[in-house]
């Protein structure tokens, strides 16, 4: 299949969810261009600074258009890379300082359409992953293949506090500054007059909170797949995917209750097929199963039929099935893993 036949593939989501990684990921999985849009907000958050909000429209404007943003190949087969005046983006613009920075300009109308006016150049007879906020809302909004990453902020947080640690880029910020920081970078983002940070209504999302890089890109590559041969990819059986939660001894001890037990799972089963339906109105079936282990561990366990979006569909059940069980526990404390292809 030639690169040029995807498209622009849109990849949105709030900060720390690791669209970043996954983004370029499938850029290079597809032979394809990753666009990182956040990197152009930073990078104009750098160069003005905060002052930028201060200026005039006609002043914000001029400033803006000094700076022209590209994607080039270093070498010829290299992979392209988001360049400033012909320059690449360098490593200043990953510091917390200029997410900030890039968060307070991001919320300027002027600047917002003259860094959309460039992506959608750059996205113009092209293919590639275009990373950002607003790419399947309001820059590609026709685009075919749509995502919409999402997790838990407290495992955003752990895992950005993670990254920053093993690059040695802590500065002595603890866990809990760097979930209030994500907090409220959230609130801007979702919250701003202008493109507000949400979900396209015809994007795929895909909650990442329990699940490994590789099962991510192998939910995303399907659906990719479906819509580009609008067939189902190659599947030699039916898909499994589950969610394993640890419960508390006060959960547990509820649902040792067999009336109430069944009462519950009954409710997260519904509210599990429920979401395997959204994620794609296929007619192939899915079953999903709700146990409680002696050991105080509640399993969620899909089988979706091989067909269209298999492994979405699967793991949209486990997931959701958890999530209503964990909301109607109020458990807070619960603990999940998952496992994506494969029974738990
Ligand atoms: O993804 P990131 O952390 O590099 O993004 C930096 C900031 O830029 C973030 O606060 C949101 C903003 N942004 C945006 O508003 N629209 C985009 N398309 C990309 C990023």
């Amino acid at each position: 299949m030639a690169n040029d036949s995807y498209g622009v593939i849109t990849m949105d989501g709030p900060a720390g969810v690791g669209k970043s990684t996954l983004a370029r990921r499938l850029a290079a999985e597809l032979g394809i261009a990753y666009l990182d849009t956040g990197a152009m907000y930073r990078t104009l958050g750098l160069r003005l600074g905060a002052a930028a909000a201060d200026m005039s429209e006609a002043a914000l404007r001029a400033r803006c258009r000094e700076y022209h943003f590209s994607l080039e190949a270093p070498e010829k087969g290299a992979d392209p890379q988001l360049c400033c005046n012909g320059v690449p983006v360098g490593a200043e613009i990953r510091t917390e300082k200029a997410g900030r920075l890039a968060s307070l300009v991001a919320r300027l109308p002027v600047l917002r359409e003259e860094l959309q006016r460039a992506q959608r150049e750059m996205g113009e007879g092209s293919s590639l992953v275009a990373e950002g906020r607003d790419m399947g809302t309001k820059v590609f909004p026709s685009a075919r293949h749509k995502f919409f990453l999402d997790a838990r902020p407290e495992v955003r947080a752990r895992r950005r506090y993670l990254e920053l640690e093993a690059r040695g880029a802590l500065n002595g910020e603890t866990l809990e500054q760097i979930q209030r920081g994500i907090e409220a970078r959230d609130a801007q983002d979702r919250g701003r007059a202008v493109d507000p940070l949400r979900p396209a209504d015809d994007a795929v999302i895909v909650d990442t909170s329990d699940l490994d890089l590789e099962g991510v890109l192998r939910v995303i590559l399907d659906s990719v797949a479906v819509k580009q041969a609008g067939t189902s990819p190659a599947c030699s059986g039916p898909v499994h995917a589950g969610v394993r939660m640890v419960l508390s001894p006060a959960a547990c001890f509820m649902l040792q209750n067999a009336e109430k037990r069944e009462e519950l799972f009954a409710r997260a089963r519904e509210t599990g097929l429920a979401a395997a339906h959204a994620a794609s109105s296929s007619s192939c079936g899915v079953a999903l199963s709700c146990t409680l282990q002696g050991n105080g561990v509640f399993v969620a366990e899909a089988e979706a039929e091989e067909g269209p979006l298999a492994r979405l569909r699967a793991l949209a059940a486990a997931q959701a099935a958890a999530a209503r069980l964990a909301e109607e526990l109020s458990e807070e404390s619960v603990t999940i893993e998952a496992s994506l292809p494969g029974r738990i």
